[in-house]
């Protein structure tokens, strides 16, 4: 048995049985065990891609922070500990790739699954998190600034685990499994689909008749949206610029394109912190429902020529493309809080670029033909996981919690589903949220 000095505070050792690595994280503060033995490895699977072997304990440090303020996910650990849920499974976890992730796919495996981990964007992967996940014994195939192709490759070494279930982010898994990678479609039992991007693609699949397992929609849950895409994307989302840009919100007037749940948060939080708000839709009904909340609504030129900071969460592409960026003010800051990096055409932007330079961590500068700069927030990727530590732990404890449930009942029932899109019980809705009233200490009637 070796001992490794993991986050300030924990003590990791490691050690190997027949099976495969087992596994004690002791907390010196409280000396509770925080994770058990499990058994993590299966065969043949092929060595884990890890740029940073060396930032390990800074991943621990991270996972143990967050293990700290995500309540719900200690609770169901401790429980999947007794039960085993996952016992003999095979799970697929492929979210953005940072210490929340990390703490579910720890909390899957201590319930059994042996688990393979990837990232859903290399912008937004963590190579601290995956060099702890490695150290830990977990199946991780992952790099940040990886190429798309990269990315694709990396999800296809851990798609080879041949999971019986798979944790979505945005839906390139359950496209691979449909597509190229069909032959690792024979176990499966289902999939959870985190978020608005990913659901849209398989409710596309299941109304063609093309889905060939039953998908989980996690982010129909109320417990979904109305804390990760409100709350969770309104807080982090500034936090990202504020962090890239040293600047200040209050007094600039900012424009929220996609007035849906993550538009709504960004609107509410910016506001609060005193920018001028105006909100471009195209769907009537949320574009009055905008207006009556008090912010302006106007078409998207028009805005542009306003704004210091455009920010796209539409999860549609193209949002913003070369006549909007010809529009725009000279300084203007433009990011994407969307799924994909697609929302701003990046490759229009650089093509109309007469100059481009670096300015900031995370900002990039482009001039256009008229002389304006425009400055791009991280490379258009997602912004509050590609420049900061994306949602709050406290909110990613009741998405994930939603996961780690929804693939529980997944195991339970699968066998009554047939292949298509479901909505996550309300049940299951009503225990995690009676879950994150006792982790703030509110009773109700
Ligand atoms: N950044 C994060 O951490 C995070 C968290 C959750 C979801 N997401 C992603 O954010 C995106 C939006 O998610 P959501 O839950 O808010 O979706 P939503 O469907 O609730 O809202 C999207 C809104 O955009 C509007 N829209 C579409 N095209 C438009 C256009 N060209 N101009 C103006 N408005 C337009 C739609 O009418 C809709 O109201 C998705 O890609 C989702 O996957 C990101």
């Amino acid at each position: 048995m070796q001992l490794t000095k993991g986050a300030k505070g924990a003590d990791i050792h490691k050690g190997c049985t027949e099976k495969g690595a087992d596994i004690h994280i002791q907390s010196s503060q409280n000396n509770a065990i925080i994770m058990g033995t499990v058994q993590f490895k299966t065969k043949n699977m092929r060595p884990n891609i890890v740029a940073s072997p060396e930032k390990a304990a800074a991943g621990h440090q991270k996972i143990d922070w967050v293990r700290r303020n995500m309540p719900i996910l200690r609770q169901l650990e401790s429980e999947f500990r007794q039960q085993q849920p996952f016992a003999g499974k095979r799970v697929l976890v492929c979210v953005h790739l940072e210490a929340k992730t990390a703490r579910l796919a720890l909390v899957m495996a201590t319930g059994g699954a042996q688990v393979a981990v990837t990232g859903s964007n290399p912008g937004s992967t963590k190579d601290d998190i995956v060099a702890a996940l490695d150290a830990q014994g977990l199946h991780v195939y992952a790099r940040h600034g990886a190429s798309l192709a990269e990315m694709r490759e990396h999800m296809g070494f851990a798609l080879e685990i041949h999971p019986h279930l798979v944790i979505d982010d945005g839906g390139d898994i359950v496209e691979l499994l449909h597509g190229s990678h069909s032959d690792f479609c024979t176990d499966v039992m289902g999939a959870c689909e985190e978020t608005t991007t990913g659901v849209m693609r398989a409710r596309e699949r299941a109304q063609a008749g093309a889905l060939a397992f039953p998908v989980m929609l996690i982010n129909g849950a109320r417990c979904k949206y109305l804390f990760d895409n409100v709350h969770g994307t309104g807080q982090s989302v500034w936090d990202a610029m504020m962090r890239s840009t040293n600047l200040v919100l209050a007094g600039k007037t900012i424009t929220i394109v996609g007035f849906g749940w993550c538009g709504r948060g960004c609107a509410l939080r910016a506001a609060g912190l005193g920018a001028k708000m105006i909100v471009c839709e195209v769907d009537a009904v949320k574009a009055a429902d905008a207006a009556m909340t008090g912010y302006q609504v106007m078409p998207l030129l028009e805005a542009c020529e306003k704004s210091d900071i455009v920010l796209t969460v539409t999860g549609v592409r193209g949002t913003l493309g070369s006549a909007h960026f010809e529009a725009m003010k000279d300084g203007v800051l433009i990011a994407n809080a969307g799924h994909f990096r697609n929302e701003i055409d990046v490759d229009a932007l650089q093509e109309l670029a007469v100059e481009h330079a670096p300015m900031r961590e995370n900002v990039h500068g482009y001039q256009m033909p008229g002389g304006q700069w425009l400055h791009l927030i991280g490379d258009g990727n997602i912004v509050n996981i590609a420049c900061a530590d994306g949602h709050p732990a406290e909110i990613m404890d009741t998405s994930f919690a939603l996961q780690a449930l929804n693939a529980r009942y997944l195991i339970e029932h699968h066998a009554a589903l047939p292949p298509g899109v479901y909505e996550v019980p309300e049940e299951i809705d009503q225990q995690v949220a009676r879950m994150k009233l006792a982790s703030m200490h509110i009773s109700i009637d």
